[in-house]
């Protein structure tokens, strides 16, 4: 299935991924345990090359969106498979500086960057920052005069789109923390500010229209409204900007009623439409920035747990405990997110079980999924939960200091600890005596 090549039934009908038994992991490195195919996503981020250089001559550059998943393993291969990277805070921005990412091939996000945040990325000369408001900017350009250099700048714009997703995760309509509004005329002062200021030189424009998108128009809508708005700048400034972003959001199946979008087709549809407002506005086709996370990452990622105990309440339903839970998952507690849950040992034989999955935290909204189906599982056995790759470990917490889980990278030279599992004595690290 579209996503999921990775992950087989292997001969003794255990799931696998990338060829690895799941049992034998949770065996070796314990549970719950997060596992990533490296193949699945070197594949994804050659997808995204390949589409730009097929539909768009290679005139542009897919950043991932490392807020979906950040190590410095990951940084290291979105590296070596030529794509930039999207950062989002400090902490994120470090990480790439410790892998060795080249900082002009970084893009730095935030809806309120602090100072000290600004000053690292101008220090590390970063390749494109993307400013938010009027105090960024003004900020900004005071920060880059005292260190006598000159910040590269995109602006955030709010295009305005309903792209038909959890509401949680929509961000480029008016009423969003994120970026300059078109309608107000408060993303044009941030142009004519930016582009008067010494020390800012504006290098484009940026949006994002929401995350687990399936619908291609909504991008391309996004497209026409963002080269309008570039069309605009430069009758009224002069300025023709080189650099459109379309930010991330391409979906991906978490459950198999989930339809994604082939990638290649999602870049030739949004070419087109670039070319022809660019031919229409009479101004050349700008460079242009993607910044996928989820798809990058979510599918080629699995967790595995250890089942605990099985409570089933006569008439009512059945829960089925998990060693792990909204520590290691928020995204059911926080968006009601769909899974697929497998019992790794048996995981190709049908689901004849109603389910709720919960955790081990101590709060009621702790559940993974309710009214799933499940094989028929037991007290010690594996249940695996798909496409846990992307904002699970990046979204994870040591709530009743429970400490996160290990993740392993399998790959064809074997597999390898890409995070180490947190130890107790880490959780007490930064007590005071
Ligand atoms: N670029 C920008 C500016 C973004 O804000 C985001 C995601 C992305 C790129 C990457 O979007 P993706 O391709 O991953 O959809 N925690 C939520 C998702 C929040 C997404 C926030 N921004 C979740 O678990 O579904």
């Amino acid at each position: 299935m579209l996503g999921w090549e990775h992950l087989t039934v292997n001969s003794l009908g255990h799931l696998a991924i990338g060829g690895r038994d799941t049992l034998a992991l949770a065996e070796e490195y314990g549970t719950p345990l997060f596992v990533m195919s490296e193949e699945a996503i070197r594949e994804n981020c050659r997808l995204y090359r390949r589409s730009i250089e097929r539909f768009y001559g290679g005139n542009g550059l897919a950043a991932y969106a490392s807020k979906a998943f950040c190590c410095k393993a990951i940084c290291r291969m979105v590296q070596e498979e030529g794509l930039g990277l999207d950062v989002v805070s400090a902490g994120e921005l470090y990480t790439a500086k410790a892998a060795d990412f080249p900082m002009d091939k970084v893009i730095f996000h935030g809806s309120n960057k602090t100072a000290e945040e600004l000053t690292m990325a101008l220090e590390y000369g970063v390749g494109r920052i993307v400013a938010d408001n009027l105090t960024e900017l003004r900020t900004l350009d005071a920060l880059a005069a005292a260190k006598g250099t000159t910040a590269p700048v995109m602006l955030r714009v709010k295009p305005g789109i309903d792209a038909h997703t959890h509401e949680f995760i929509r961000t480029g309509q008016i009423d969003s923390k994120f970026g300059f509004a078109l309608e107000t005329g408060e993303a044009l002062a941030a142009v004519k500010l930016a582009l008067g200021s010494k020390n800012l030189r504006l290098i484009g424009l940026h949006c994002h229209i929401g995350s687990q998108i399936f619908e291609i128009d909504p991008f391309c809508l996004a497209v026409k409204v963002m080269l309008e708005f570039m069309g605009l700048i430069c009758r009224e400034t002069g300025a023709v900007l080189g650099e459109l972003n379309l930010g991330g959001g391409f979906g991906i199946r978490y459950i198999a009623e989930n339809d994604p979008v082939a990638y290649d087709r999602y870049m030739e549809k949004v070419a087109a439409v670039v070319r022809d407002c660019c031919k229409k506005l009479g101004f050349p086709a700008p460079f242009l920035l993607l910044e996928p996370g989820r798809s990058i990452v979510g599918a080629a990622g699995i967790t595995l747990y250890q089942v605990g105990s099985v409570k089933t309440i006569p008439g009512i339903r059945t829960y089925v405990s998990v060693d792990g839970g909204m520590g290691d998952n928020p995204r059911y507690a926080l968006y009601q997110a769909d899974y697929t849950f497998l019992a790794a040992a048996r995981a190709g034989e049908p689901k004849t079980q109603t389910v709720t999955v919960a955790g081990k935290y101590c709060e009621s909204g702790d559940l993974l999924g309710e009214n799933v189906s499940l094989q028929e599982v037991a007290p010690g056995e594996i249940l695996a939960v798909l496409a846990t790759g992307a904002y699970n470990y990046s979204m994870a917490s040591n709530y009743n200091r429970n400490p996160r889980p290990p993740v392993v990278l399998v790959g064809e030279k074997g597999d390898r600890v890409i995070i180490r599992r947190e130890s107790l004595e880490d959780l007490i690290r930064n007590d005071s005596d």
